[in-house]
């Protein structure tokens, strides 16, 4: 059914302040805004121009709101289960953060209640979706330019140093929350959406060398199959000294791209009609937007105004967790791992 009229609530306001700045810039009504954190929540009000009368600190005043359809969630991972649980129920549609969950029990409970609403609209924000350099690749991707895959390789190496300095407890310490799942599965989503398919057999490792405040591998690399015979590599540093970054090479039969989701260029080496050169870089610009909020939030609202379908349904967030675990797993036991796609 079509909505008429958006009125959003966002949860989390982290990275959901970003989304609640999305959901401005694209129009729609905030119905309310949530954290549970006062300081956190004013500052965003006041940033924003949210009310006070429409800010919380319990989610529940966001899920028991008649007048709220849409619902952002970007609350820590392992409240995204709950939360979502309990907008469905309450009729809302949903557009929440990645990873869709931690464990394989939730996301096989998240894929269920989620299938048990059809009248809810479900999103997972996986954003890379929509960085710049990474829709250009897909488009040099789909059109055929780079010939037919052979190996893909993308990397998430990010410093949460800071983070922990400023929090020792912050959230992403928890054990049950790996590097490879939290922010690894920005890399592993990339690869799945570049290839058009999923990894079916992975083989990780991992080393703990940098954060201190977490039990868990900080590094780990996996080497991935994908239907096709292509190859891939994840690496994912959640402590590198460097700036952030998710280089990713492709490599194709016609030609070869590299780019990140922080650099103003991309390098795409091409060969020519007949097949020949393909070894010097034509310099390509494309816009640094790391955090594309503004898009991942309107192709979220368009399928809600148009009635129609998600393009990142669960199914794709379930996918991406599911080959991060079987890294982890593998990355532990030592041994080959096949992820389970059955939801
Ligand atoms: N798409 C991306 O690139 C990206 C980047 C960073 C984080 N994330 C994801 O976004 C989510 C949030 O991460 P973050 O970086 O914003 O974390 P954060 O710790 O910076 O912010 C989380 C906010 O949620 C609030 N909060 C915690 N529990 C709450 C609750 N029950 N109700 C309301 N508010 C609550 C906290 O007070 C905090 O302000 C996570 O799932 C994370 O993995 C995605």
């Amino acid at each position: 059914m079509k909505i008429e009229k958006l009125v959003v609530g966002v949860i989390g306001l982290g990275m959901g302040a970003h989304h609640l700045k999305g959901a401005i810039n694209y129009g729609a009504e905030i119905g309310m805004i949530c954290d549970i954190n006062p300081e956190t929540l004013n500052k965003v009000g006041e940033e924003t121009g949210v009310p006070a009368e429409r800010r919380t600190t319990n989610y529940l005043d966001i899920v028991n709101n008649k007048e709220i359809n849409a619902v952002l969630i970007a609350t820590p991972d392992q409240q995204h289960r709950e939360q979502v649980e309990a907008c469905l129920e309450a009729g809302k549609h949903i557009m929440c953060e990645k990873p869709l969950a931690l464990t394989r029990e939730d996301l096989e409970a998240m894929v269920a209640a989620v299938n048990a609403h059809p009248e809810c609209k479900f999103m997972i924000g996986q954003i890379c979706r929509f960085t710049p350099a990474f829709i250009k690749a897909k488009e040099y991707i789909d059109a055929g330019a780079v010939g037919e895959l052979y190996f893909v390789e993308s990397e998430y190496a990010h410093d949460y140093q800071h983070m922990f300095d400023h929090d020792p407890k912050n959230w992403r310490s928890d054990p049950i929350r790996n590097g490879v799942v939290g922010g690894g599965c920005h890399a592993v989503d990339l690869l799945r959406w570049l290839v058009g398919a999923d990894p079916y057999e992975v083989y990780g490792m991992g080393t703990h060398k940098l954060l201190s405040a977490v039990t868990y591998d900080d590094a780990n690399v996996a080497l991935l199959k994908f239907p096709g015979n292509v190859m891939g590599k994840v690496f994912v540093s959640t402590g590198c000294k460097r700036n952030y970054t998710m280089r990713t090479c492709i490599y194709g039969t016609k030609g070869t791209l590299i780019f990140d989701n922080t650099s103003p260029t991309m390098q795409v080496f091409l060969t020519d009609a007949e097949g020949n050169g393909g070894h010097e870089a034509e310099e390509v610009e494309v816009q640094v937007n790391n955090h594309n909020a503004n898009a991942e939030f309107k192709a979220f609202a368009d399928c809600l105004v148009n009635d129609t379908e998600i393009e990142t349904p669960i199914i794709e967030g379930a996918k991406t967790v599911e080959a991060c675990l079987a890294i982890i797993e593998s990355s532990k036991t030592g041994k080959i791992v096949n992820p389970n796609y059955n939801f």
